[in-house]
């Protein structure tokens, strides 16, 4: 039976061509303009010497890491969207499911200084990945993750649940992908139940918009301060 889980994994099968062909062509203007460097500039200010980036696509990310001098591993879901990384120099990066990692399945490495996921936890129970990727983190690490804002995504509904993405307006064929909207909040709670608590909260915005292009969290585990972590 079709899950929206399924449906979400299977969208990006049907739509990784012209997923890079937007990226690479700078198509959204919201990541050409705001969250590219949000997110970079967010990864850049822990002074990483390691970064896993978590749901890497086509790799862009893992590019603009590397061109930094940062070592930097990607991890995806979509087999053509990682050979497409490979492809353009991003090394290495693996193929697997946020269910195998949460199983601790796949050895990605570890000692992280940031961990990061930029627009690429769109499933509804974030909690076991981000719970299996504490350990990953080396001693004072964090956790970056860029994500659609919910005041902007909720249109009038603030409340957790599955929304649809169409990708209208997007050039090229796309199928639609479900993807699980969440309140700041419940991320908020979901962080914390995995371990985490929030250290920094931005809301990237262009000066010529109504509102955010984006929320941008940075989380650090709790109890490393202690030495118990
Ligand atoms: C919107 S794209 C973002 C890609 C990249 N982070 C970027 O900034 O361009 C979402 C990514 O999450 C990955 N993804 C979604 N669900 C996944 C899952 N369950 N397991 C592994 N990867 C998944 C997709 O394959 C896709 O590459």
């Amino acid at each position: 039976m079709d899950t929206p889980e399924s449906t979400l994994q299977q969208s990006w099968q049907h739509n990784a061509d012209a997923w890079i062909e937007a990226i690479r062509s700078g198509a959204l203007a919201s990541r050409v303009q705001v969250t590219d460097q949000a997110i970079l500039l967010a990864i850049m200010g822990r002074q990483p010497e390691r970064v896993l980036d978590l749901g890497c696509g086509e790799g862009w990310l893992l590019r603009a890491l590397s061109d930094r001098g940062i070592d930097a591993v990607g991890v995806d879901g979509d087999a053509a969207l990682v050979a497409a990384a490979r492809a353009a120099g991003s090394s290495p990066v693996h193929v697997a499911s946020y269910e195998a990692l949460a199983l601790a399945q796949v050895d990605i490495g570890r000692d992280y200084n940031v961990i990061c996921a930029n627009f690429a936890l769109l499933h509804q129970d974030i909690i076991p990945l981000l719970t299996a990727m504490a350990p990953l983190l080396a001693p004072g690490g964090a956790l970056v993750i860029q994500t659609l804002h919910p005041w902007v995504a909720a249109t009038g509904d603030y409340q957790d649940g599955w929304r649809e993405e169409t990708f209208a307006g997007f050039p090229g064929q796309w199928q639609p992908m479900p993807w699980y909207m969440r309140t700041l909040s419940s991320w908020v709670n979901a962080l914390d139940m995995a371990g985490f608590r929030l250290v920094g909260l931005q809301e990237p915005q262009h000066p010529q918009s109504a509102g955010p292009q984006s929320l941008l969290m940075t989380s650090e585990l709790r109890g490393r301060q202690l030495g118990s972590g």
